[in-house]
């Protein structure tokens, strides 16, 4: 697979609290141990996409600091171009503070730092990487006014776009999703974006029909632990997820984003096939501690699928 991808989106630097459980308001618990490990959803899909295979370039922002720097190797190391990501002298590398909990769950904290910093006009100085790519992937841990820019920069050469509208949005303007090709959100992320809730099948296609309706072609919700619902012209299916006992969610999410535009053929003619591989993709992660550490390579998917 050589998909060509764009990304455009966050880089932080995760702060990982082990706790047993979330502490109660006014109460005080102790923290088993504490990691950090490189992150942030944009660069974490970026991972995913590079590892899986794909050409990956990155647009995004990282603060004049250790942490900015430490990011850039580590997006380096993984053969992403980091030539798009522009280092602000006023602003601090983003940073997430994630508390993770026995069962695997977590609830997260971010600093949006440099993330937050980036404009349009950064978007605009790297139009020649946005005219050489299969899709640009964006997520909302950067601002709206900057993924519309790619997006219509995308757009405007012939190319495709993918929107993780993570984290929740209450709101998506009509103009974004006007030059968004696939939406891929989560259940909760869905529910709130359209106002309909995400209980059953017919909710599923009610959702799928409102974003169609506002001209996006394709969409997949993700369903956690009951797969994926995909709807793209007449194609409508669930493709079951493959259960695993999750370590550390973080991650998981992108890591599924990052697979799937990796595998996704840009005629959108492989969606099974695509799922099932950023489904696989994301079984792993869930498995390991961290973001970047637990992103699966293309080989490991491949051998797991390939022998069952
Ligand atoms: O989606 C997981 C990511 O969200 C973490 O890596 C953290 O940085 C936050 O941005």
């Amino acid at each position: 697979m050589t998909n060509s991808i764009a990304v455009v989106g966050s880089i932080n630097v995760d702060s990982i609290l082990h706790i047993d459980r979330l502490p109660q308001p006014g109460e005080t618990i102790s923290m088993q141990t504490f990691s950090k490990a490189a992150g942030g959803k944009g660069a974490n899909q970026a991972v995913a996409a590079a590892r899986a295979g794909a050409k990956v370039a990155f647009i995004g922002g990282v603060g004049h600091d250790d942490n900015g720097r430490f990011m850039l190797h580590q997006m380096a190391a993984d053969g992403i171009d980091t030539q798009g990501v522009t280092t602000f002298a006023d602003a601090q590398t983003g940073q997430a503070y994630i508390l993770l909990q026995a069962s695997g769950q977590n609830s997260i904290i971010v600093q949006h730092g440099a993330n937050f910093v980036l404009r349009a006009e950064h978007i605009m100085d790297r139009q020649a990487t946005l005219t050489d790519v299969d899709y640009t992937i964006a997520q909302f841990e950067v601002p709206t006014s900057v993924i519309q820019a790619a997006f219509d920069q995308t757009k405007a050469v012939g190319h495709h776009t993918i929107l993780n509208p993570a984290p929740a949005q209450t709101e998506l303007s009509d103009k974004l999703l006007a030059v968004t090709d696939l939406i891929v959100p989560n259940e909760t992320e869905s529910g709130l974006i359209t106002g309909i809730a995400v209980t059953d099948l017919a909710s599923m296609q009610a959702n799928a029909a409102w974003y169609h309706d506002h001209g996006v072609q394709a969409v997949i919700i993700t369903l956690g632990a009951k797969g994926s619902y995909v709807s793209y012209g007449d194609l409508e299916m669930i493709v079951p997820a493959f259960k695993v006992k999750a370590v550390d969610t973080t991650a998981a999410g992108d890591t599924f984003i990052g697979a799937l535009a990796a595998e996704l053929n840009p005629d959108f003619s492989n969606f099974e096939t695509a799922i099932r591989y950023a489904s696989m993709s994301s079984a792993f992660t869930v498995q390991t501690l961290g973001a970047f550490p637990s992103i699966p390579q293309r080989q490991t998917v491949v051998d797991v699928l390939t022998n069952r």
